[in-house]
């Protein structure tokens, strides 16, 4: 089993392009590692000028949403093509925000699976209960539709290529980060669903990642437990801190 974990930022509604190229230069010397994965998911607009700042360094940038459609009339929406021709390889889908705000769905998540497969990006497809789901013990029932329904039609090739990431919408932004335990519950629950799906070389090969208030202090414990591959990290991935999630150890 050799899951390389990935410390993966997601830079939201923030930074111009031309601050985006500023703290990218920052953060290029404590990013380095040859043991982690390092990516920074930022807004569309932002992608060109960050590649350009990341160059020569071992950050990846990757977008936070792809329509599902290959060309046409969508107005303000982004195409896997463009994200390709701009350099991009991952791509966020389904984050809560954006189910929460933008009416993202489920299926509207499977059908960009299906896209970024087709095209060859690679997804990360969040999934995480509310508070109240939690309170209400369907936290694993309510994961586990999420995930069947954006899995729906990928191949087991597909599949043990995509990442999930696991986000409790209560520990967004909140500072009120998951215990390592609850964590590693949910992250093991997927692992055993994918595992029902496809069998037991796809669960093993896939990367699960925790997201909800990382930060420098937390991703060692939280990376260290068997069934979480790394983190999916707002508002820590904004600052020169992602440096010391990237080089937790
Ligand atoms: P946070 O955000 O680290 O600021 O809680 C995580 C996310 O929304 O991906």
């Amino acid at each position: 089993m050799s899951r390389k974990i990935l410390a993966a930022g997601n830079w939201k509604m923030n930074k111009t392009p031309s601050e985006a190229a500023a703290a990218i230069e920052a953060m290029k010397a404590t990013c380095a590692s040859d043991e982690v994965e390092v990516l920074l998911c930022v807004p569309a607009i932002d992608i060109p000028a960050a590649m350009e700042a990341a160059k020569g360094s071992n950050i990846q940038i990757g977008a936070e949403n792809v329509y599902f459609k290959d060309s046409g009339a969508y107005t303000g929406e982004i195409s896997a093509d463009m994200l390709l021709d701009v350099g991009v390889k991952y791509v966020i889908l389904g984050h809560s925000e954006r189910r929460e705000y933008f009416a993202e769905t489920n299926e509207t998540v499977n059908a960009k699976m299906i896209q970024c497969f087709a095209k060859g990006l690679v997804p990360i497809m969040c999934c995480g209960e509310s508070l109240e789901q939690r309170e209400q013990g369907v936290t694993m029932d309510f994961i586990r539709q999420q995930v069947k329904v954006g899995f729906l039609g990928l191949t087991a090739d597909q599949a043990k290529a995509a990442v999930i990431a696991y986000e409790p919408i209560w520990a967004i932004g909140t500072g009120k980060t998951a215990t390592s335990e609850q964590a590693e519950e949910v992250c093991k629950g997927i692992r055993d669903l994918i595992c029902e799906l496809y069998g037991k070389e796809v669960a093993e090969e896939i990367r699960i990642l925790y997201g909800g208030s990382v930060n420098a202090s937390n991703a060692a414990e939280l990376f260290g437990k068997e069934d979480i591959d790394g983190g999916l990290v707002g508002g820590a991935s904004l600052k020169p801190d992602f440096g010391k999630i990237v080089n937790y150890k």
